[in-house]
């Protein structure tokens, strides 16, 4: 008996590995955080899986649905929304699990993040622009903020910010960041990418929030840096005709003219 924890993706049911469905169909008994895992991916359940939904249960509750299947001797396959390294609750589940010797398997899916980038249509680093991506979030009523993990300090960085859980504390996201990025940087706001009611808001730090509507309260992501203008930045030097590397060695004095396909 295994628990598989599966990142379900962002919204859309087919944004969901092959491997996260396999496993999913393989199960008897299903548990996913039902305030965002969308419903279409319960369909690859067996027939008469025992399907629950988590969102009103405590961590005690879950656990004993857990402890059953394990008694059982049934696989559980344990949904969370987007991919499981960020935000999903998995890592005090896997310390329970892990003290009770109940194996488990991890396989990941599609962060809100990526698909909140393939909406817009965005490469988050771009040349001269910005060269890494910070998932962050503000601090909320369950959950506070280590120091040093602040919006401030991350603005220092001038990195593209993928905001999550922040949407409600907009004013203050943009407060924070105007001084290090200015008040006419970049931002988009992806309310739930990749499902059939996704918004994006466009603006910048001085208009973002009077630019958003009234019903977008929860489920968005802010995105904010220079990158997400999406011009101004040099091309890479990966694809440039006369940049030397390993897949096209411009000379035979190249360290790379040696080396063939199937080589490391
Ligand atoms: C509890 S976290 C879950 C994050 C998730 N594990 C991931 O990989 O993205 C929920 C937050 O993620 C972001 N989020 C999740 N799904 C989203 C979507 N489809 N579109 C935009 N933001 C989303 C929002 O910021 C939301 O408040």
């Amino acid at each position: 008996m295994t628990v598989h924890f599966i990142g379900a993706g962002p919204g859309a049911p087919d944004l969901l590995t092959l491997r996260g469905r396999d496993i999913i169909a393989a199960c008897p008994v299903c548990l996913y955080a039902g305030s965002l895992v969308p419903k279409a991916i319960l369909s690859h359940c067996p027939p008469g899986a025992k399907i629950i939904n988590t969102a009103p249960m405590d961590l005690d509750a879950i656990m004993a649905e857990i402890k059953a299947a394990h008694a059982a001797g049934q696989d559980v396959a344990r949904l969370h929304s987007g991919d499981l390294s960020v935000w999903s609750a998995m890592g005090e589940q896997l310390r329970r699990l892990r003290a009770e010797g109940i194996p488990v398997s991890v396989t990941p899916g599609v962060p809100s993040f990526a698909a909140a980038a393939a909406s817009l249509g965005a490469e988050l680093t771009l040349p001269g622009l910005a060269q890494s991506v910070v998932l962050t979030r503000t601090p909320g009523r369950a959950s506070s903020m280590p120091e040093g993990e602040s919006l401030t300090n991350f603005a220092a960085t001038g990195a593209t910010l993928a905001i999550h859980l922040s949407i409600q504390n907009i004013d203050r996201v943009v407060a924070d960041l105007t001084p290090a990025y200015g008040a006419d940087c970049p931002v988009a706001v992806v309310y739930r990418a990749s499902w059939p009611d996704e918004q994006i808001i466009r603006g910048t730090l001085a208009d973002i929030a009077s630019k958003l509507g009234e019903g977008i309260t929860r489920t968005a992501l802010i995105l904010v840096g220079p990158a997400l203008a999406g011009e101004g930045f040099a091309e890479s030097c990966l694809y440039a005709a006369d940049y030397d590397r390993r897949y096209r060695p411009q000379s035979a004095e190249s360290p790379w003219s040696e080396w063939r396909e199937g080589d490391d």
